[in-house]
């Protein structure tokens, strides 16, 4: 495939499910910015979900590209992110909030006060949660959400596990993603054990849904959510019930789907 080419697969399953394919990590990124402005551009008060990690930053880097070049204007849009470490402190280097400001909202014409992480500091992690569920339903549901997905097929930090959970709630990170995570840390055990996440729920009445993924480590957490069972043992394997979802994926974490193998 060329580096800046992008092709259109089927997962081989009859549903809301769509999947590119990019020669490139930078048109893979380019293709999620388009789809992301596009969104925005059609509806005057928008409610985008955000994710954060490394997967998204080039679409990040494009959104704000496309600000400066004034196609697309973020005066109308309402963030909520995914998740965030319970307990860190939002000004901490390693904070998603922190993450966020550097990576898009410091970049792009967003009123800050419209954009909500969760409060990693929040005495109570419990009203954390049902405040963030209630705010975002009082504000009509999230419209567009983008999602990372983990090595072990979780979205946002929703682990593997036995169940699917609705709202935002607390979660004790797994050993893997506390592996996966160390290398922006200092050391393994600077990580924090613990998040709080939007739920299954959350992600799953978004009216539509982005998800980018690159490099090898994911190709087996994409062939489970997109050609295994629906399993909360991978997380994302429940987005193929979603009516309005694209996965966007670079060749290599592609490289084991059977619809990309056919080709
Ligand atoms: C981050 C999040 C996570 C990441 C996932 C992939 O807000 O919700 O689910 O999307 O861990 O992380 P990267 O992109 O760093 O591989």
């Amino acid at each position: 495939m060329r580096e800046n080419e992008v092709k259109a697969y089927s997962n081989g399953k009859k549903n809301g499910v769509k999947v590119f394919v990019a020669g490139s990590y930078e048109a893979l990124s380019k293709k999620a910015a388009t789809i992301v402005a596009g969104a925005i551009s059609n509806k005057p008060e928008f409610m985008l979900g955000l994710a954060t990690g490394t997967s998204p930053l080039g679409l990040y880097s494009n959104l704000a590209q496309l600000c400066d070049e004034d196609r697309v204007d973020f005066t109308n849009v309402t963030t909520y992110n995914l998740d965030e470490y319970y307990p860190i402190d939002p000004e901490n280097d390693q904070s998603y909030r922190y993450f966020m400001n550097k990576n898009l909202f410091h970049k792009i014409n967003i009123d800050i006060n419209k954009t909500h992480v969760l409060n990693g500091k929040a005495p109570k992690w419990e009203d954390e949660c049902s405040a963030y569920d209630a705010a975002i339903e009082a504000a009509g549901g999230i419209d567009l959400q983008v999602l990372g997905i983990g090595n072990n097929g979780h979205i946002g930090f929703n682990e593997p596990g036995d169940t699917f959970i609705w709202g935002t709630h607390r979660v004790e990170l797994t050993e893997s993603t506390i592996e996966a995570n160390s290398r922006l840390f200092n050391s393994k055990d600077e990580v924090p054990r613990a998040a709080l996440s939007m739920g299954i729920g959350n992600i799953m009445t978004a009216k539509q849904i982005v998800l980018v993924a690159n490099g090898a480590a994911k190709a087996k957490a994409i062939k489970d959510a997109l050609e295994g069972e629906i399993t909360p043992w991978c997380q994302a394997s429940i987005l193929q019930l979603h009516p309005n979802v694209t996965f966007i994926l670079d060749e290599e974490a592609a490289s084991t789907l059977e619809a990309y193998k056919a080709i």
